[in-house]
């Protein structure tokens, strides 16, 4: 790319050393993460408080079975069928490869979740989940079976998707199983919103990879019930690209950072990239603390921003400030509405 006068030119020998920085940065993050991890299991073993899986093999694999589930990946009380039913475990109870994984990131994601959970329920006495763009509603069902189960109180889980088949399943399945404080609801997000068959405050609200503006409609849910969790994993959304795409030829002879989108592959990562950065900046303009991670072991997609917000009354007036600047500064004032402020 040409650089034109001293002032882009600065900016360019910074963009162009920007991949170098990242990819040091990964490295040195990858190095220290494995250290971490080898110094944590080793005091963990020197402790006596983990077996040594370095060393040792599973009791399963040792006796030559790798199929049968070992007793660290199934817990206990856990619902066999269920976990069949969502292709975890095959029909006559053996795992794969494909299923451990499976498995294992859905108790990666369950880790994330069941604190928020613990920390509603010891403080509320009953906890409510929201999960929007449900689909075969997997993720419900797994924390139903591994944290609702057991409670006898008011908690509750309901499971919000549009497509009435799915709905249906789910249903079944919860009847099947006698997880009956689940609830399935044939609705859009949007919908859900003002939708009465739904309480006027819900506590913590999931929406797993649902796509493009569903998450953004999860987000004014979540606003409106006055959550006091907000956990999303969002899928793509193309609004924001559109809008770029609509206003870049304008906005390249105002603003020299317009080249980060001004390809059309940039223009939808860029797009993407800016979705997540104004979602945040609008959850905190409602008074949350918000934390970015990455998903790690999501392998099966590319989409692996977790996004969680904690409701903490945090001062609104400086994130809401800079959400507009950063709308301005990006030609996306028509977005104001969908990512509104306090
Ligand atoms: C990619 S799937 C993810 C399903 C599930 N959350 C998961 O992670 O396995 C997205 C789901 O969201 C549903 N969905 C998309 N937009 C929606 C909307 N606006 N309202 C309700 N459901 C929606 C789709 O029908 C689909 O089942």
């Amino acid at each position: 790319m040409p650089c034109h006068g001293r002032r882009n030119e600065s900016v360019c020998a910074l963009l162009g050393k920007l991949p170098l920085l990242q990819l040091r940065v990964q490295r040195l993050a990858h190095i220290h993460a494995n250290k971490l991890r080898f110094f944590y299991a080793f005091i963990l073993r020197s402790t006596g408080k983990a077996p040594n899986t370095m060393a040792k093999k599973s009791p399963a694999s040792a006796a030559g079975n790798a199929d049968a589930p070992t007793k660290h990946e199934i817990r206990p009380g856990q619902s066999i069928e269920l976990l069949k039913e969502l292709h975890i475990l095959t029909r006559d109870g053996k795992m794969n490869q494909d299923s451990r994984r499976k498995l294992k990131q859905v108790y990666h994601l369950f880790h994330f979740i069941e604190p928020l959970l613990a920390d509603v329920h010891a403080r509320e006495g009953s906890v409510s989940l929201a999960d929007h763009g449900a689909g075969k509603s997997y993720l419900g069902f797994i924390l139903y079976d591994l944290f609702f189960k057991t409670l006898r109180d008011r908690s509750h889980i309901y499971g919000i998707e549009f497509r009435e088949e799915l709905v249906t399943k789910s249903k079944e399945l919860a009847t099947r199983l006698g997880f009956d404080g689940m609830s399935f609801l044939n609705l859009s997000v949007a919908e859900s919103i003002t939708s009465d068959q739904l309480p006027d405050s819900i506590d913590i609200v999931t929406a797993l990879h649902a796509c493009n503006t569903a998450t953004d409609d999860a987000i004014q849910f979540a606003l409106h019930k006055k959550a006091k969790y907000i956990v999303v994993v969002p899928c793509c959304q193309a609004e924001v690209a559109s809008v770029l795409r609509k206003n870049k030829g304008h906005s390249l002879s105002k603003n020299v950072l317009t080249e980060m989108w001004r390809h059309p592959l940039h223009t939808r990562e860029f797009g993407s990239q800016i979705t997540n950065v104004l979602r945040c900046l609008q959850l905190e303009s409602h008074g949350y603390q918000v934390s970015v991670t990455e998903l790690v072991g999501w392998e099966h997609s590319m989409k692996n921003e977790l996004i969680i917000a904690q409701f903490k009354d945090l001062p609104r007036g400086k994130p809401a400030e800079r959400l507009s600047d950063v709308l301005e500064t990006l030609g996306l004032d028509e977005l104001r509405e969908r990512f509104f402020t306090h």
